[in-house]
């Protein structure tokens, strides 16, 4: 009950995934959560305040000037007794009321009434989304401390593809419950490195490998989570970006180390890229032909550069250097070798020798933090999401002086 005693003004405005409030409305109770809802006139066109008001088990207030809402609630007092206020689905229309400081319904005057935190869940078209006057918006809003919470990327209900789904109910509860836990890392700056690397052979083909790229960001968003401020540095992924984190997306070993190095200092830096160990020679200018007279193509690779032992041992030197290491044998002995010779702190290894760990949902890991027995530490088979907020708990103890 993450979010008991807690009590969020839900706003939910006009648009398709309105539908959706329901959901979350049941997640926020289930999480513990008082729900006061607000619903707009164009929320009101998707879902009704009797569906709400059931599931809030709680008056829904819809009228700025109704007589009624005003006497049991007024618009000033719901804005202050708000632990949070969240607006989901943020219309793109109700964003551009907010950030132009109008006042001209229940949802917009309570907005500009509150003096606490405010979260938005945008929901709108891909193209509304990516259109400079929501962006232009959205930055003002942001500018003035409104968490943006979304939007995710996905199939939109209108057909089209892109940017602008409402973050899911689920993953909303989460980023409410991670807003009001405490924040351990609060002023630190972490680094995280995840996903493959591309590696051009030619200007078509690319040297790959099947990183997911998710231990990576639930690690970056484990870190986000405990309040750190977070640079993600990552190759081409399918996955969506974690929410509340920065990203930079690269393609090759020598563009991941670029931009890790760029977000340096760093109190925290985790390696968790699956970085190629070499890269083709001389990418070929043009598209490599398929050559009758060949039945073999020769490529020669050279070495990528190892960019976690380049920051380990670079200047300025991150707090606390991360890695993790991959071994189909003698676990322990290779990560502690790994630390040494790397000069890493910690060595997250796992043990691939029973399968894929690529792209799976688990991953059994052993914490190697020094080199005595007791700096051993072998947890369970584990979600990823697990073995993140794991290591973070680890990275917290640490760090406290
Ligand atoms: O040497 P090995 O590839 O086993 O080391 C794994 C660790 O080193 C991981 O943390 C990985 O992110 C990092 N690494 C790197 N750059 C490379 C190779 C590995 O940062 N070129």
């Amino acid at each position: 009950m993450a979010l008991a005693g807690k009590q969020i003004l839900l706003i939910v405005s006009g648009g398709i995934a309105a539908y959706k409030a329901a959901v979350l409305v049941r997640r926020l109770k289930d999480a513990g959560a008082t729900v006061v809802p607000i619903l707009t006139k164009g929320g009101a066109q998707f879902i009704t305040p009797l569906t709400l008001a059931g599931l809030a088990e709680h008056p829904v207030y819809e009228d700025l000037f109704s007589l009624k809402d005003e006497s049991e609630m007024g618009h000033i007092r719901l804005a202050r007794e708000a632990d949070l206020i969240l607006v989901a689905p943020a219309s793109a229309d109700l964003i551009g009321r907010m950030a132009a400081g109008l006042a001209d319904d229940l949802a917009s005057t309570t907005l500009l009434a509150a003096d606490g935190p405010v979260a938005i869940a945008p929901s709108m078209n891909p193209v509304m989304w990516a259109n400079p006057a929501t962006q232009a918006n959205v930055h003002a809003l942001m500018a003035r401390g409104v968490h943006v919470w979304g939007p995710a990327d996905g199939d939109m209900a209108c057909g089209e593809i892109g940017s602008g789904r409402l973050t899911e109910p689920e993953d909303l509860v989460a980023l409410a419950e991670a807003f009001f836990a405490p924040k351990p890392l609060a002023g630190k700056r972490a680094l995280v490195t995840s996903g493959p690397t591309h590696e051009p052979v030619d200007p078509v083909r690319v040297m790959a490998n099947r990183s997911s790229g998710q231990q990576g960001q639930a690690v970056a968003a484990a870190l986000a989570a405990a309040g750190a401020d977070v640079t993600l540095v990552t190759g081409p992924v399918a996955l969506p970006p974690p929410v509340g984190v920065h990203v930079q997306r690269v393609e090759t070993a020598d563009d991941m180390l670029a931009a890790a190095q760029a977000t340096l200092p760093a109190d925290i830096a985790v390696f968790a890229a699956a970085v190629a160990d070499w890269k083709p020679k001389d990418a070929a200018p043009e598209k490599l032909k398929k050559q009758a007279d060949h039945d073999e193509l020769e490529l020669r690779f050279v070495k990528n550069p190892d960019i976690l032992a380049t920051i380990a041992q670079g200047d300025p030197r991150p707090g606390l250097v991360v890695g993790f290491a991959a071994e189909t044998e003698n676990l322990v002995d290779n990560a502690r070798a790994k630390r040494q010779k790397k000069q890493v702190d910690w060595i997250l290894a796992n043990d691939v020798s029973g399968g894929a760990v690529f792209g799976a949902a688990n991953n059994a890991v052993t914490l190697v933090t020094g080199d005595g027995a007791d700096a051993v530490d072998t947890w369970p088979e584990l979600s990823k999401s697990q073995v993140a907020a794991r290591l973070v708990a680890r990275i917290v103890e640490a760090l406290e002086p």
